[in-house]
C-alpha cells in the first residue's frame, strides 16, 4: 500500500481523535477533571501557537468582581454591549449558570451559581478557555486541538442564544465577536453570475454596526431588533426575521455565500455553486450545527424612509388581554397591503403582584408616512376605543428604516425561558377568538409577555421553500412566544416549574389555536425542550439536514441543544447516546419518519 505524508498526516488526526476506521468514536467528550482532559501545559502551548488569544472564561459576575474599579455598576451589569465583551457572559443571564441546561433536581445536582451580588462563585455552565478569534487560521488551530483532546466545541459570537447554545461548561469556546469587517459591493458574484449588490459581515458584526454601516452606504438590510445579535452568527443560521421580513423575506431568503470551517479543517465556501448542500443548510438549518462561521454575504436594497408607529394600551386583566388579542388577531390582515412588520407584545403584571397586561403596538410602514401610518391603525385603534380600553400613546416616527431599526445598546443581563409557536395565516383568519381565549388564558398565569411578531406573510410566503428554513414559515401570518422570567434572588428550583409548564402547559395553549393543524416553531426563538424538535423546528427538511450533517460533521464536533443530530448525544452533548448508532442507521429511520408520518417515530 502506498502512504503519502498527506495520508499520513491525516491518519495521525484521525488515530489522536480515536477515530480511526474500524475503531468506535469515543463515547463521551473529555471534560474538566477527566484524565485525558488536557494539562495545563498543553493549554498554554496551545495559547502560545494562538499568539495571545486563548482566554481564561469566568462568569460575568466573577468579571464584575474583579474590575480594578471594583464591582460594576448596574449599568455596566444591564448593557448588553458591556457584556459583550465579556468572553464568558450570557445576555441572557440564567444560561451562566443553569448546569446541563435544566438542572433536573437540585437536591442532588445542586447548579454552580454566580450571581451579580454572590460572594461565592462557582464556574457555572461557563466553559474555562476561549479563543478570540481573529481569523479562519484561529479557528483551524483551535478546531485541530479539540478534535485531539476529544474536547467539546461551543460557538459564540454575542451570546444572545435563548436556549443557551452559546456557552457549555466543559467545551472549547470559539468566539468570534471581535472579527468586525462590514464590505459592500455592488457587483457581488458567485459562479459567474453578478448576484448584485451585497454586504459581506465577519461574524463578530452586531446589528448596530450593520445598520450603521448600511445607513452610510447608503443600503438597506434584512435585520432584527436588537443592539448586538449577530447576522452571520445564529441569526442568519437559525432564519432571521426582521420587521421588514414582509417585504424583503427572511435573513436566510436573502444569504448568498457563507466561508465556514468545517469539522475536517477545511476553510470552505457555500453558495449556489460550491457546497450547495451545506449553503442550503446554513440558511435556516439551524444555529451552531454546520461548522464555525468566518464571514456571511446578504443582498442589500436600495435605503427608503419608514413610519414607525408605537402605542399601548392597557388590558386591566386577562380577560381584556384575550379581548384584545382577539380584536388584534381580527386586523392584522389590515396592513398587508403595504407589507407592515409589527412586534405586538402584551407585557403581564400578573408576576410582579399585579394585575392585567400592557399591550405594546409597534409597527413598521415601508414608505409610508406618518398619516398613512395613523390612518393605516385607526381600524384597530378604533374598536380598541369603542370597548372602552385606554390607549396610553399613539406616537409616529418617520426615518431611514435603517434607523429605525438601529439600537446604540440594550438592556440584557435577565433571565428567561421562552416557548414558541409559528402562527398560522389559516389560524389568523379563521379562529380569532380561538387566539383571544388562548391568550385570556396565557395572560392569568404567571409568565412575563407574550411577544408577537408580524414577521411573515408577504415575501416570506412568496419565497416559498427556497431554503432549509422551517417551511412553517412560508405559511405563517405570526411568530409567537411566551416568556417566562424570574429575578435572581429567588429560591433556584422555580427554574424547574417554569420549565414544567412551558413545555407542558404554556406552548401547547400556543399550539391549540391552530386546532389539528401541525404546528411549527423558530429555533432562534423557541422551548430549548421542545418534545418533537425535530418536526416542530425543521419539518419535513429534517431527513436532509441530517445527510447533510452527516456529511460535513460525521463524528457530532458541532452539537447543540435541539439541533440537527443532537438527538443522538445526551442532554449536554458531552456522551453519545448510544455507540452503536451510527448516522447511517439515523437516516434510515429518518427516510421513514419521511415517509410514514411524525407521529411513528417522534411521539410516544
Ligand atoms: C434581545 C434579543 C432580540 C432578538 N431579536 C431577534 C430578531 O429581531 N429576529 C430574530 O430572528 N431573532 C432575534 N433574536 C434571536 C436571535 O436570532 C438568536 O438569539 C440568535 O441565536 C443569536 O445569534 P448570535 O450569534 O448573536 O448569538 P450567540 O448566542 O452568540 O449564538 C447563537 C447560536 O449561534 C451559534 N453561533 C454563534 N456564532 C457562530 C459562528 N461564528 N459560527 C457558527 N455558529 C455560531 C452558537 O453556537 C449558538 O448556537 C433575538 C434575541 C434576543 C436575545
Ligand atoms: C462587590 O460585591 C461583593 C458582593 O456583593 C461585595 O462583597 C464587595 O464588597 C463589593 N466590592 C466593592 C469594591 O464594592
Ligand atoms: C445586588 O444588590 C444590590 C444591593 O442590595 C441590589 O440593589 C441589586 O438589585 C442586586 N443586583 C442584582 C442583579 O440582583
Ligand atoms: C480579543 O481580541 C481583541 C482584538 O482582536 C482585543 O481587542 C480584545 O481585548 C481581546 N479580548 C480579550 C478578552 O482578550
Ligand atoms: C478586517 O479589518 C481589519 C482591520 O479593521 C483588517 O486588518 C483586515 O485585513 C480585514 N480583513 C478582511 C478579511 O477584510
Ligand atoms: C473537507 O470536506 C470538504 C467538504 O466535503 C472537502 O471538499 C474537503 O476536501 C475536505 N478536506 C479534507 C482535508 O479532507
Ligand atoms: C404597564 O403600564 C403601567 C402604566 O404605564 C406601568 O405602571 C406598568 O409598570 C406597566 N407594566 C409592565 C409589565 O410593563
Ligand atoms: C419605496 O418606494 C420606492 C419609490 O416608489 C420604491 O422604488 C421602493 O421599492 C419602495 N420600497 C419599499 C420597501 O416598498
Ligand atoms: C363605553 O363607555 C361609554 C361611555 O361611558 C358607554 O356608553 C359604553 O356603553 C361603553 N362601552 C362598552 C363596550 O363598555
Ligand atoms: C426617531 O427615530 C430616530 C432614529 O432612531 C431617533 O433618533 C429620534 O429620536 C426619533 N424621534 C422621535 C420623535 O422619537
Ligand atoms: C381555535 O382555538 C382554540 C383554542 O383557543 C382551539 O381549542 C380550537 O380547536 C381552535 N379551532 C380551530 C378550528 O382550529
Amino acid at each position: 500500500m502506498r502512504c503519502s505524508a498527506y495520508a499520513l498526516a491525516v491518519a495521525s488526526f484521525l488515530l489522536h481523535a480515536r477515530t480511526a476506521v474500524g475503531q468506535s468514536p469515543a463515547a463521551c467528550r473529555n471534560v474538566p477533571g477527566d484524565v485525558d482532559f488536557p494539562p495545563p501545559e498543553q493549554w498554554n502551548a496551545l495559547g502560545a501557537q494562538l499568539g495571545d488569544r486563548l482566554v481564561p472564561v469566568i462568569p460575568s459576575a466573577e468579571f464584575c468582581h474583579n474590575l480594578p474599579s471594583g464591582n460594576c455598576t448596574s449599568a455596566q451589569w444591564f448593557s448588553s454591549n458591556f457584556r459583550g465583551e465579556i468572553p464568558g457572559a450570557m445576555e441572557v443571564f440564567n444560561w451562566e449558570q443553569l448546569t446541563d441546561r435544566i438542572v433536573k433536581d437540585y437536591n442532588s445536582n445542586p447548579p454552580s451559581l454566580c450571581l451579580l451580588n454572590s460572594t461565592v462563585c462557582g464556574q457555572g455552565d461557563v466553559p474555562l478557555y476561549a479563543i478570540n478569534v481573529s481569523s479562519a487560521a484561529d479557528i483551524q488551530t483551535g478546531l485541530k486541538f479539540a478534535v485531539e483532546h476529544n474536547l467539546k466545541v461551543v460557538m459564540k459570537a454575542s451570546g444572545h442564544d435563548l436556549l443557551g447554545r452559546s456557552t457549555h461548561k466543559s467545551g472549547l469556546l470559539f468566539w468570534t465577536h471581535h472579527m468586525r469587517n462590514v464590505s459592500f459591493t455592488e457587483n457581488f458574484v458567485v459562479g459567474g453570475k453578478d448576484l448584485g449588490s451585497a454586504v459581506t459581515v465577519r461574524s463578530g458584526v452586531p446589528l448596530s454596526m450593520f445598520y450603521s454601516a448600511a445607513e452610510a452606504a447608503g443600503k438597506m438590510v434584512v435585520g432584527g431588533t436588537a443592539a448586538n445579535v449577530v447576522p452571520a452568527g445564529g441569526y442568519g443560521q437559525g432564519a432571521g426575521h426582521s420587521a421588514f421580513s414582509p417585504v424583503f423575506g427572511l435573513a436566510a431568503d436573502n444569504c448568498l455565500e457563507y466561508n465556514i470551517v468545517i469539522a475536517n479543517g477545511s476553510f470552505i465556501t457555500a453558495n449556489e455553486v460550491e457546497n450547495t448542500d451545506l449553503f442550503w443548510a446554513l440558511r435556516g438549518g439551524g444555529a451552531g450545527s454546520w461548522g464555525i462561521v468566518v464571514s456571511a454575504t446578504f443582498r442589500t436594497f436600495p435605503a427608503f424612509t419608514a413610519t414607525y408607529h408605537n402605542s399601548m394600551i392597557l388590558a386591566p386583566n386577562a380577560d381584556a388581554g384575550g379581548k384584545l388579542a382577539e380584536l388584534h388577531a381580527k386586523h392584522i390582515f389590515d396592513w398587508d397591503d403595504v407589507h407592515a412588520g409589527q412586534y405586538f407584545y402584551f407585557f403581564n403584571n400578573v408576576p410582579m403582584g399585579g394585575q392585567g397586561s400592557n399591550f405594546s403596538l409597534r409597527t413598521y410602514f415601508a414608505n409610508y408616512t406618518a398619516d398613512q401610518a395613523i390612518a393605516a391603525m385607526k381600524p384597530l385603534l378604533d374598536d380598541i376605543r369603542a370597548l372602552n380600553y385606554t390607549i396610553l400613546f399613539e406616537t409616529t416616527n418617520t426615518t431611514l428604516a435603517t434607523s429605525l431599526l438601529f439600537l446604540a445598546d440594550e438592556p440584557m443581563a435577565y433571565n428567561a425561558l421562552l416557548g414558541s409557536r409559528l402562527i398560522s395565516e389559516e389560524a389568523y383568519r379563521n379562529n380569532a377568538s380561538g387566539i383571544g381565549s388562548a391568550y385570556a388564558k396565557l395572560l392569568a398565569d404567571p409568565i412575563a409577555q407574550i411577544g408577537g411578531h408580524l414577521v411573515a406573510g408577504g415575501k416570506v410566503a412568496e419565497n416559498g421553500d427556497i431554503d432549509a428554513a422551517n417551511p412553517k414559515w412560508r405559511t405563517a401570518k405570526a411568530h409567537v412566544f411566551v416568556a417566562a422570567s424570574w429575578p435572581d434572588n429567588i429560591a433556584p428550583p422555580i427554574t424547574d416549574r417554569i420549565q414544567s409548564a412551558m413545555t407542558n402547559k404554556w406552548v401547547p395553549i400556543l399550539a391549540s389555536v391552530m386546532g389539528n393543524q401541525e404546528s411549527g416553531a423558530y429555533s432562534n426563538e423557541a422551548n430549548g425542550e421542545e418534545p418533537d424538535f425535530q418536526r416542530v423546528f425543521f419539518d419535513k427538511h429534517y431527513p436532509r439536514l441530517l445527510s447533510i450533517k452527516k456529511k460535513y460533521d460525521p463524528e457530532g464536533l458541532f452539537i447543540v441543544k435541539a439541533g440537527v443530530g443532537s438527538e443522538f448525544w445526551d442532554d449536554a452533548g458531552i456522551c453519545r447516546k448510544s455507540r452503536s448508532l451510527d448516522y447511517g442507521e439515523i437516516l434510515d429511520q429518518s427516510w421513514a419518519f419521511l415517509t410514514s408520518g411524525f407521529d411513528m417515530l417522534f411521539k410516544s
